[in-house]
């Protein structure tokens, strides 16, 4: 099917924090294998898995030493051979991440190049002199401090967007993109499905620009890969982009234009920051819903929107957006009505499923997360030590890192060792068996919204449209020649007056109540 990527609904795995089969503490691919027959059931027909290749680890993964390799602490190549056949046995199609803007500076290509200025990989990376015995530009690194770091030995600084140990690559060396078209296309004739294209638009740079932003060859470049890859094996890609309009986005999307089926946009979950991560301010849901309506509007019959509440790089969803302590259930099962009704490809990440909330750091040597742990000197400036781990707790990537507590027993049943990072406080009583028994089961929800989505044509390919957005209430539609569907949600911890009629409920996270004019907290509701 050329256009599967639209009926897909794809389950995110971050296998470090998945399941442990060897007792190390540490997830593994054994481990996933094992809970195949639970994504079956949950109804998902796509997983993400985060990078498992070779890797030192500085960026968990997103620093790839080998391009080729699962790292051993995942498994072996016949473990991963052995679980995407299993995957495909169940239906399931497998997304990799695909990592290329940057390697470790632990990969051949980088030790080799930082060997010195005449080797052959030196042009792999980008290098350049001092100006006037500085760095070349004042670009900044996304996890803080320069972007550059100066290598004595040849005297040239290279370029890392990210952690010192991920040189960003040099994609306008020829050789550079036939090494990455040929290892794309190593795991493509293997039989995986599809790449999530980290971070893909700074592949291409433009030096003038005083912050890092899209470079001239960026289509150009994507254009490429999907033409040598992508497109001749009917791949789904989905491009990580920050920052991007959903203009720049209908470039990369734009079915006609070749380059990736989807792209992630970011807009809604920077609502409740100000000015960045772990600068907190009220999270107002009106400005939330509006910016996920103007990327429905804007992709709308032109191209089309992967929909993500939570993620690998995000704390959970509950704990930044809702009251979880009086109302999980509902708040959960109304953000997966959101996410699973509006136009798109949904990715639901690991955990959400069943109402999973952030753990509670209490200390710096509990987190793992180079994000946190470079940002804590410029905090710790500002804020007491309190503070700064009330702020970790809040909003570190680590939040949404956090090992699945699979059942109430020790660690979850996450692991038998001492897990990488700590699991979430009440796991006791938030786990996924219990979620599975219990009478307001988050899963049971997600089921059958999975299921509506997946089988509704007017859920899947129906026009958008916004009804209603002010406050906690929001009402939008999905319609084409044969139905309307409404989708109507209080995004708050209080009743909402609200007049509205409908002539069937197909759905709601109160059963099959009546509603007269008032929204419970955190209602939501499909009807036609
Ligand atoms: C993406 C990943 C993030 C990683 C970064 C650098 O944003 O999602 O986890 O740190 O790219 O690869
Ligand atoms: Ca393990």
């Amino acid at each position: 099917m050329k256009d599967w990527y639209k009926e897909a609904v794809v389950y995110q795995i971050y296998p470090k924090s998945f399941c442990d089969s060897n007792g190390d503490g540490i997830g593994d691919i054994p481990g996933i294998i094992s809970k195949l027959d639970y994504l079956k059931e949950l109804g998902i027909n796509t997983v993400w898995l985060s990078p498992c290749y070779v890797s030192p680890g500085d960026d968990k993964g997103y620093d790839i030493a080998d391009y080729r390799m699962i790292d051993p602490v995942y498994g072996t190549m016949d473990d991963f051979k052995y679980m995407l056949d299993e995957m495909h046995k169940r239906d399931i199609r497998l997304l990799m991440d695909l990592v290329v803007n940057h390697t470790s500076d632990e990969h051949e290509w980088f030790v080799e190049s930082k060997k010195g200025k005449d080797n052959p990989y030196r042009d792999y990376y980008i290098w350049k002199d001092p100006v006037d015995g500085h760095e070349p530009n004042g670009w900044k690194s996304n996890f803080g401090g320069s972007a550059w770091e100066y290598d004595e030995a040849s005297g040239q600084y290279y370029l890392h967007l990210y952690s010192k140990k991920q040189p960003d690559l040099n994609w306008e060396n020829e050789k550079v993109r036939r090494e990455i078209v040929d290892m794309i296309n190593y795991w493509l004739d293997m039989g995986v499905d599809g790449f999530r294209c980290d971070v893909i638009n700074s592949i291409s740079k433009d030096f003038t620009q005083e912050i890092p932003g899209d470079g001239p060859r960026l289509h150009e470049y994507i254009n490429l890969l999907n033409r040598e890859c992508f497109e001749p094996h009917n791949a789904m890609t989905v491009g990580e982009v920050w920052g991007l309009t959903p203009e720049q986005s209908l470039m990369l999307t734009d079915p006609k234009r070749n380059e990736l089926s989807i792209a992630f946009q970011f807009d809604h979950m920077s609502v409740g920051r100000n000015g960045g991560r772990f600068y907190l301010c009220d999270f107002e849901p009106e400005k939330f819903m509006e910016h996920l309506f103007n990327w429905q509007y804007g992709l709308m019959d032109k191209g089309w929107n992967a929909i993500c509440i939570e993620n690998h790089d995000q704390p959970r969803a509950l704990n930044r957006y809702a009251d979880f302590e009086n109302y999980r259930y509902e708040a959960a099962t109304m953000l997966g009505t959101i996410e699973l009704c509006l136009q798109g490809t949904p990715f639901i990440y690991q955990g959400q499923e069943i109402g999973l909330v952030n753990p509670t750091f209490n200390s710096l040597s509990e987190c793992r997360d180079i994000e946190a742990i470079n940002a804590y000197p410029e905090l710790i400036e500002k804020f007491s030590e309190e503070k700064v781990m009330e702020l970790f707790s809040k909003d570190s990537r680590d939040c949404g890192r956090a090992p699945i507590p699979w059942n109430s027993g020790k660690n979850g049943g996450f692991t038998d060792a001492e897990p990488w990072l700590k699991l979430h406080d009440r796991y006791e009583s938030i786990n996924v068996e219990e979620d599975l028994n219990s009478e307001r089961s988050v899963f049971n929800y997600y089921k059958k919204l999975i299921d509506l989505h997946i089988n509704n044509k007017t859920i899947l390919y129906g026009q958008f449209h916004q009804e209603y957005n002010k406050g906690p209430v929001s009402v939008f539609s999905r319609y084409d020649d044969n139905d309307t569907i409404l989708v109507i949600c209080n995004f708050s911890d209080k009743e909402q007056e609200f007049k509205f009629g409908y002539r069937e409920l197909i759905m709601s996270n109160y059963g099959d109540i009546k509603f007269n004019n008032t929204l419970p907290p955190y209602a939501a509701l499909i009807v036609r």
